[in-house]
């Protein structure tokens, strides 16, 4: 502000006339280094607003007779729902009824118009205590939205929106997903699928650590970023450093005209709509059902799948939000057991193949909302060290997968629970419907419906977010703003 004071003052003389404060702003940020987002008023000219963008988040609204400047869309979807996505080191001038764009030297730029397509409503509590049990409900529809129109009555993908060169998606020889935290959890979950499905090494590295390690990128590497928010800075940065090394780059994402989205090659928008509880639950399950559809899609232009597989799956992903609309209506037991270990000191999580994220997810989640230790390992590494922290009444989640199909890894699930429960392990398992033989090694068994194995994270999760919530709110603690924690982090 001083500096922008200074530059309107002394080297503009303060003269307002020829849209002095716009220029100031621009002389200014020429100066900046670093992420920024800039707004500046002046008495001298009270009905106008500059501001800027760097590496943060900017975007404007378009009323009628109005015009609106915000952080994200939700600052004026009760206003307007004609938004305008800036660029990097852009600046807007705003008045009531102009919006004008230049680089941070004057040049004219130009801003992507779109309809923001979330109501007002879906932004607020619907009636529920917090956000984060809303969005915890808002799921079924937040899978629904994301599979609609995207693929036609025969099973065929439509991801036209992609606009990738198909023939470029045929020589990509791997694929490295980029994320944090719960988007990082997706992206291992969608690992497991994509290379069964497509047969490409597909790697899940922490954001902030891929572009120390002198990655392998070049032009066939496909960089798939995960991110609710587009705005996290460590997962910017990285798909900028892959950009750099020449891989083509898709962003998952769902926050409409966000940064990461904008610096990548293409985008697959979640639909999960807003997500305003810090602890993310739908976008999670919009992720990891966009990256299927990705999945999918390099399958079929690659022929990794024929189009009536690819059909059956998308009819599989279909049935979702009816099995997590179940899992809802018969919340009540989760809940009351989360409600019953207010008290709990620390809570361990368990799961092997796509269970393995999906316990490591109801870690962070319990981590988040509830500020107890909690850990999630994969089941086969408990006698490789974990095991050692079982004791009396230690609690344990175990995720266990359907006992159908010949490949599957039930029996070694339940012998993991039988190796905590023997130790005194007071053992919580979430279990597909039917599954009786959990029964005998189970303190509290919670049921699932019936799923395919790689579609079992999409229901798994939802008791284990259910649990965490009840436990917080049990401890009177704020689930949709919890300490130390931001809904987007902007900062490396
Ligand atoms: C998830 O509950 C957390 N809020 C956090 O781990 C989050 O997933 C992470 O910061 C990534 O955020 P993004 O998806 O907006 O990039």
């Amino acid at each position: 502000a001083a500096l922008l004071g200074d530059i309107y003052r002394n080297q503009l003389g303060g003269d307002a006339s020829n849209g002095g404060l716009t220029r100031a702003m621009q002389l200014a940020c020429q100066r900046l280094e670093g992420a920024f987002t800039l707004l500046a008023v002046h008495a001298d000219q009270p009905d106008v607003v500059v501001a800027a963008r760097r590496n943060s988040p900017l975007v404007v609204g378009l009323g009628d007779g109005e015009n609106f400047l915000g952080s994200d869309v939700s600052g004026f979807i009760d206003y307007t729902r004609r938004a305008v996505e800036l660029g990097q080191d852009q600046i807007v001038t705003i008045t009531a009824d102009s919006v004008e764009i230049t680089d941070f030297y004057g040049a004219p730029a130009e801003g992507k118009e779109y309809h923001v397509d979330w109501d007002p409503a879906s932004a607020e509590k619907g009636g529920f205590p917090s956000f984060m049990e809303k969005e915890i409900h808002d799921q079924p529809d937040a899978v629904r939205q994301t599979l609609l129109g995207r693929s036609d009555i025969h099973g065929k993908l439509t991801l036209d929106e992609l606009r990738v060169d198909p023939e470029l998606l045929k020589h990509v020889n791997k694929i490295i997903v980029l994320a944090c935290g719960t988007s990082a959890y997706a992206g291992q979950v969608a690992k497991y699928a994509i290379e069964h499905w497509c047969r490409i090494p597909t790697e899940v590295e922490l954001s902030h650590e891929f572009r120390y390690r002198d990655p392998i990128v070049d032009e066939n590497t496909l960089i798939v970023s995960i991110s609710q928010s587009g705005e996290t800075m460590d997962t910017l940065m990285a798909v900028r450093y892959a950009k750099e090394q020449g891989a083509k780059t898709v962003s998952i994402c769902n926050t409409n005209g966000s940064t990461i989205p904008r610096e990548s090659d293409a985008v697959l928008y979640t639909h999960a709509g807003p997500e305003i509880a810090v602890a993310s639950t739908k976008a999670f399950l919009a992720q990891i059902t966009a990256a299927y559809l990705l999945g999918l899609y390099l399958a079929q232009l690659r022929g990794n799948k024929f189009q009536g597989e690819i059909k059956d799956i998308l009819a599989d992903l279909g049935k979702i939000p009816a099995k997590v609309q179940r899992i809802l209506d018969n919340e009540a037991q989760i809940k009351e057991l989360g409600q019953s270990m207010a008290d709990a000191k620390s809570v361990l999580f368990l799961g092997r193949h796509v269970g393995f994220p999906v316990a490591m997810e109801g870690a962070l989640k319990l981590k988040e909302l509830a500020y107890i230790h909690a850990e999630g390992f994969a089941a086969g590494e408990l006698k490789h060290g974990p095991i050692a922290l079982i004791e009396e009444g230690q609690p344990v989640f175990v995720v266990v997968p359907s006992p159908r199909g010949r490949d599957s890894l039930h029996a070694k699930v339940v012998s993991n629970i039988q190796e905590v429960r023997a130790r005194g392990a007071k053992t919580i398992v979430i279990a597909e419907e039917g599954d009786e033989a959990v029964k005998a090694y189970a303190e509290h068994v919670f049921y699932i419906p019936e799923t395919p194995t790689l579609l079992a994270p999409l229901l798994a999760t939802v008791p284990l977010q259910i649990f965490a919530l009840a436990l917080a709110s049990a401890k009177g603690y704020d689930v949709d703003q919890p300490r130390n924690l931001a809904k987007s982090v902007t900062v490396e």
